[in-house]
């Protein structure tokens, strides 16, 4: 189907097809955050990224050479007022596997946050993004 014609069903019929994506990087410093040296901050590949929902792992995504990741979620089974409230990120995979001289126990824990809608065609993406990393020592208990 055409986008157009997509677009135009969308706005009669309302969104038919939804989709929540939860996107970020995670870069190889002591919080997972991006350093003083802007994009030449090294990235953390190969992380194991968790969505822990009430202490329960949801979803999991490994990033890339890039430390990008991506989970996607059906909305029909997850309310973003939910993700936002009882839901986060957590990167298990030790610091120390990406800079030998970061903590070799622990990991990374971010909250979400809601960053808008973007549409293409039938299909409405609801965005959110890591609000930021901290480091946590018992991450992995
Ligand atoms: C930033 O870049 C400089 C020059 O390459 C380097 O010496 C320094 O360690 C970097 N700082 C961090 C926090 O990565
Ligand atoms: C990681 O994923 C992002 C987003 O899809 C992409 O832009 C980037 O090129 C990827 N990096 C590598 C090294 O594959």
């Amino acid at each position: 189907m055409p986008l157009a014609e997509g677009q135009l069903l969308g706005g009669i019929l309302g969104p038919l097809f939804g989709l929540l994506r939860i996107q970020g990087i995670v870069y190889c410093t002591p919080n997972g955050n991006i350093g003083v040296n802007g994009t030449a901050t090294p990235a953390f590949p190969n992380a194991l990224v968790q969505l822990r929902c009430g202490g329960t792992v949801i979803s999991t995504a490994t990033t890339n050479g890039s430390g990008v990741f991506s989970i996607l979620l059906d909305p029909l089974n997850f309310i973003l007022s939910t993700l936002l409230s009882g839901c986060r990120l957590a990167v298990n995979t030790p610091l120390a596997s990406c800079n030998a001289a970061l903590p070799s126990v622990g990991g990374l824990v971010s909250n979400l946050q809601f960053i808008g809608n973007t549409f293409a065609g039938l299909l409405n993406v609801g965005n959110l993004i890591p609000s930021g990393f901290l480091f946590n020592a018992s991450v992995n208990n």
